[in-house]
């Protein structure tokens, strides 16, 4: 018989048990709501992305159903090659719109957006310069570019200063930040690090996944938010949380989406959105510019969601997002928390290493505009018990 090579992977997994952090994957039994069966329980679903509550908004439903009759399930082919529909074409000019800038492109996620542009812009002469809590896509992307990487410390823009000022006045330099923050629910320091990218000539790039939809007039996002319109050359967004779909897109100038056209590896080699997808997100923006009261909906409870557990005495981090985390350290007690609140009738997943720096473990919530506040208030009541249960709550 042969030795199975892959055995290794057995002991790592027997490791990951050992420290209490091997993670069983929960499974929905139904759609993807604030409250839903998750392994046929009952819960209230602080796990999800899905701000606004729009993976089930009758007018997304609508429109993908109807692309699926006239268009078909699947496109087939690359964009390049024969995968790009009108309905494509349409959704990118949607986002130039939504987001002012001269043109966008869509990409399969928000993964291969930050990935595919950091790594076809930027190349093996010039730098990067990245917050420290930036997004694996991020990180992915420039490994890939084989660019010289310099990370500054979290949300600091005098260490970014320094950085760029040490760095060859000529050399091409990328300047980047995630908007909101996933694991913290902070905001990138973008109105600094702007400054900065003016005065030293960087390119200035944001991921706003986590704001696009939430913060900004009709969900623009951080360059809104901040009114740095004009000044961030790389926006990228993804249509997989608020926008409730899937996929990712950059918006920037006419040049810089011809260029990811012809060099984004993602873009090049991976096929094309169904066009189910692109009616879907299509439909999204419809609702983002016609229907204010999920964005409401969703900072009120927001508000009083963040109020509360810090009532009760939780560490909440630096959050200014619906993204709160409870930061208790140890990984493994971040595990046995979010086990217990899910008993509870809580779904809230534990967060360790690598995902956050060790000793930082936590269980992320993320409230929508779907949550009532009974629902919430149930959540609290729970996190009250179990925190307390486990000593986290003197
Ligand atoms: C900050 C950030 N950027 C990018 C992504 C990737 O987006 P997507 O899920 O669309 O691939 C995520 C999502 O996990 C994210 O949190």
């Amino acid at each position: 018989m042969r030795a199975d090579p892959l055995q290794f992977l057995s002991a790592e997994l027997a490791s990951l048990r050992e420290q209490g952090v091997y993670r069983r994957l929960r499974v929905l039994d139904g759609e993807q709501r604030a409250r839903t069966a998750v392994d046929h329980r009952s819960v209230v679903n602080l796990s999800s992305n899905n701000y606004l509550g729009l993976t089930t908004h009758p007018r997304l439903r609508e429109r993908a159903t109807e692309a699926v009759r006239t268009l078909g399930v699947g496109t087939g082919s690359v964009r390049t090659i024969a995968g790009t529909m009108e309905i494509h074409m349409e959704l990118e000019r949607r986002l130039a719109v939504f987001k002012k800038t001269e043109a966008a492109v869509v990409f399969q996620s928000g993964f291969t957006a930050n990935a595919g542009t950091v790594s076809s812009v930027l190349t093996r002469d010039d730098a990067i310069i990245s917050d420290e809590l930036n997004h694996a896509s991020i990180i992915d992307g420039a490994r890939l570019s084989r660019a010289t990487i310099k990370i500054f410390p979290h949300r600091d823009v005098e260490a970014a200063r320094r950085v760029v000022a040490a760095l060859p006045r000529e050399q091409r330099k990328l300047l980047i930040t995630d908007g909101v923050f996933s694991m913290d629910g902070d905001l990138g320091a973008l109105p600094g690090l702007c400054e900065l990218a003016d005065e030293f000539g960087c390119i200035m790039m944001v991921d706003d996944a986590h704001a696009s939809g939430v913060f900004g007039a009709n969900g623009r996002g951080t360059i809104d938010h901040f009114g740095l319109h004009g000044r961030v050359d790389i926006q990228v967004g993804t249509l997989s949380k608020a926008i409730g779909a899937l996929g990712g897109y950059v918006a920037g100038s006419r040049a810089l989406v011809e260029f990811l056209y012809h060099r984004a590896r993602p873009f090049l080699f991976s096929t094309s959105h169904p066009p189910s997808v692109a009616a879907a997100c299509i439909a999204a923006l419809d609702v983002l510019e016609t229907e204010p009261q999920w964005m409401q909906q969703l900072w009120d409870n927001a508000r009083f969601f963040k109020a509360g557990l810090q009532a009760l005495g939780f560490d909440t981090g630096v959050s200014e997002s619906p993204i709160t985390p409870v930061i208790v350290g140890d990984a493994g007690l971040a595990m046995q928390l979010s086990d217990r609140l899910f008993e509870e009738g809580v779904f809230a997943q534990g967060i360790g290493f690598p995902t956050v720096p060790r000793g930082r473990a936590r269980v992320r919530t993320i409230v929508t505009a779907t949550h009532t506040r009974d629902e919430l208030q149930f959540a609290l009541d729970c996190f009250k018990k179990v925190g307390a249960e486990l000593g986290i709550l003197q």
